[in-house]
């Protein structure tokens, strides 16, 4: 198997790019970032990124407020393509994806959600789960399809719900998880391991 070369969209602080970046370096994921691209200009995931010398660049999705969609979509697939990337990975990338970049790289779209999908869909999570009065709470690794939040399952992660949590201390235990999950479903890409069957997902260990 090639290496994957991955293609990482962020909104926000990026510490999902950053445990890719630390299994790629520690030699435990088969694959190399070929550009990290934000839609959000002073993100922290793009000084992360330049910290470890990567490929990255603010590309504005005007003029939507919550979507990725026409010249936007346009430009953001032309400049993964032209960085010969082959997945790409939405590492707390704040948008929705539509179809024109889904087609480009099919099946090759990855998600993180932190929530125990198909519970919580959606924004804020954490804080829906606390609300809701869950007792276990967690993180999904799913490839994206045309529905917010709802393709195929690769790996969850789960962490409890301690009385007495606010949504930030219920967050910073599931991100936990999630530092972990990712760089797992990408080990499972880049081994060839995964089938999708319908909407199961099938992992050859
Ligand atoms: C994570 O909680 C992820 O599940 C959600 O957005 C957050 C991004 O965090 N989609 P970070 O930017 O990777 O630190």
């Amino acid at each position: 198997m090639p290496k994957l070369r991955l293609a990482v969209l962020g909104s926000g602080s990026g510490s999902n790019m950053q445990s890719i970046v630390d299994a790629i370096e520690a030699g435990t994921l088969d694959a190399e970032i070929v550009c990290v691209l934000a839609d959000v200009a002073d993100a922290k995931i793009l000084e992360r990124a330049a910290r470890h010398n990567l490929s990255h660049q603010y590309v504005s999705c005007a003029p939507f407020k919550t979507k990725l969609d026409g010249d936007a979509q346009e430009e953001y697939i032309r400049i993964m393509k032209a960085a010969g990337a082959d997945t790409v990975v939405l590492a707390g990338f704040m948008r929705i994806v539509k179809q024109g970049l889904l087609d480009a790289f099919p099946n090759r779209v990855l998600n993180i959600h932190p929530a125990l999908l198909p519970a919580f869909p959606g924004l804020h999570s954490w804080k829906q789960a606390l609300d809701y009065g869950a007792k276990v709470a967690g993180c999904t690794v799913h490839f994206v399809d045309a529905g917010t939040d709802s393709g195929p399952i690769i790996v969850q992660k789960c962490v409890p719900v301690e009385e007495g949590d606010t949504p930030e201390s219920l967050h910073a235990r599931i991100q936990v998880q999630e530092h972990i999950a990712f760089p797992e479903a990408l080990r499972y890409l880049a081994a060839d391991a995964l089938t999708i069957k319908g909407r199961v997902v099938h992992i050859k260990r």
